[in-house]
């Protein structure tokens, strides 16, 4: 609500709107990243409680860019056949509108009762955030034009939650929250990421693309969005290792003491 604050005080520089639009694209899409991180840190760090989040993340995420597109739309001077041509016409507004109307629908069924009503279809039908994910980020990485930087890590990052999910699914929870697992996922998908960026300057632009993918290994070139995403996963298996150390010295600590907590493990997805 930051840029509601600065929009209103007039300190969104010469195109406030525009600028609105782009900080509320980007909270809503990071919000979103969150709503589907609950899960596998759920699963990873044995906390079951932390899906309670999920929906207050979601709903958050969805109303962020709901004010998102009202942006757009004041951007274009309130002209209803404008923004419906433009969404028509352009490519990346397209699967922008999609996304949101797909966000529309888990928003609408996200309440208890709607749960209740709709049983095993709500989790089929809520299974659509990973696409909206997925078609959100391409909306992001599309109308960056030239310099992809933050939407290929970011990319990855979503990369990282939504390989993870899979694998849970194929090899169980157990297995793929495991230290060894968690820090090989974080290494290929650092380097898929990496492969990623190449080929999208290879493919897409007139840049040299081996020299994007040397500066993954030069210092003074930065952190390349591989080497952000490997650290992102790292963190995670080095938080989870520290946090299953400190679970088995609680759980092994002599009954009776102060703030003996039994190890959970959640085995749902
Ligand atoms: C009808 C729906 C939507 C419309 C009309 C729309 C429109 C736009 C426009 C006009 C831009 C700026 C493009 C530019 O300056 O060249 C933008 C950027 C962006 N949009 Fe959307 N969008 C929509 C839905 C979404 C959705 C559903 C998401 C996320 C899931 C999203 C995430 C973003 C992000 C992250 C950016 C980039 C912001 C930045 O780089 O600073 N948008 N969108």
């Amino acid at each position: 609500m930051v840029t509601l604050y600065w929009f209103e005080a007039d300190r969104l520089g010469a195109r406030p709107l525009i600028e609105a639009n782009h900080e509320t694209g980007l909270w809503g899409i990071r919000l979103l990243a969150l709503a589907l991180a609950i899960t596998p840190f759920r699963q990873i760090f044995a906390q079951p409680r932390i899906v309670l989040l999920r929906r207050m993340i979601g709903v958050a995420a969805f109303t962020y860019l709901v004010i998102h597109f009202c942006f757009y739309v004041a951007d274009q001077k309130y002209a209803v056949g404008t923004v419906a041509s433009e969404i028509a016409r352009r490519f990346y507004l397209t699967i922008g509108f999609a996304t949101l109307l797909v966000l529309l629908s888990l928003a609408v069924t996200s309440t208890d009762g709607m749960m209740r009503r709709l049983r095993r279809r709500w989790q089929t039908l809520h299974r659509l955030v990973y696409l909206a994910a997925i078609v959100g980020t391409v909306h992001y990485f599309i109308q960056v034009k030239l310099n992809v930087y933050e939407p290929t890590w970011f990319a990855g990052i979503i990369g990282w939650l939504l390989i993870y999910r899979l694998l849970a699914h194929w090899f169980g929870v157990q297995r793929t929250s495991s230290i060894w697992a968690l820090a090989l996922l974080s290494i290929g998908v650092g380097i898929l990421t990496a492969l990623g960026e190449y080929g999208y300057y290879a493919i897409f632009t007139g840049v040299r693309a081996e020299r994007v993918w040397q500066a993954n290994f030069m210092l003074r070139a930065g952190l390349r969005p591989g080497w952000i995403v490997m650290a992102f996963g790292i963190t995670v298996t080095i938080l989870a290792t520290l946090w299953r150390v400190v679970e088995k010295w609680r759980s092994d600590a002599p009954t009776g003491g102060v703030g003996v907590v039994p190890a959970r493990r959640s085995a749902g997805s």
